[in-house]
């Protein structure tokens, strides 16, 4: 049976290249973006509580292990940018997301950020639907940053956490 949890990642670029390959296709499979592994070993993202990887234990350490991440790094002085974030089609829909993203939320209260952005294509409604329900807005249209259309800069601030 799968037992799947969320663990911190390292920095991309001290992953083995085995799991730098299997970044490469969960991009591919479920956002539909074309990265080099270059590219993605130098994406700056620093090991901390907004690197975090979905994986089920039972094959952990094998590559195949991994089903999904989301990639955040601190930007400017109060901010922070997701430039990842991606579940396997099999586990959406799951809880899997706002799990992560209520860590990532947690993890911008302790070290004092103030707002979370991040890049959407103009095509994904899904995922735009997930993050204006926790807060986010268009903020900008990109017109070149994806190569297959329209993309959207989304921005919004840190909520505060529930406390019961
Ligand atoms: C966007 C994504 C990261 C969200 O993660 P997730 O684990 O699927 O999200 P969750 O299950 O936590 O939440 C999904 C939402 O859809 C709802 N939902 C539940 N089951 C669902 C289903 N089978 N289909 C669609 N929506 C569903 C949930 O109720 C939840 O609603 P909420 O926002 O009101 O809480 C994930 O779907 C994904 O990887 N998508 C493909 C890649 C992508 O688009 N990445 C974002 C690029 S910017």
């Amino acid at each position: 049976m799968a037992d799947i949890q969320w663990i911190l990642g390292v920095e991309p670029a001290q992953m083995p290249i085995e799991w730098r390959e299997k970044v490469r296709s969960l991009f591919l499979e479920e956002t539909g973006e074309v990265y080099a592994d270059a590219s993605i070993a130098s994406l700056p993202i620093p090991a901390w509580e907004g690197n975090l990887l979905l994986v089920d234990v039972n094959t952990y350490p094998a590559p195949t292990a991994l089903k999904g991440l989301l990639w955040a790094l601190p930007f400017l002085e109060d901010g922070v940018r997701i430039a990842a974030f991606a579940i396997c089609r099999e586990l959406q829909g799951q809880a899997w997301g706002s799990k992560a993203w209520d860590h990532l939320v947690a993890a911008c209260h302790t070290v004092n950020k103030q707002f979370i952005q991040l890049e959407v294509k103009a095509a994904n409604t899904r995922a735009q639907e997930f993050y204006r329900r926790r807060g986010l807005e268009v903020e900008a249209h990109l017109e070149h940053y994806y190569q297959s259309g329209l993309g959207y800069m989304m921005k919004g601030p840190v909520p505060e956490i529930q406390r019961f």
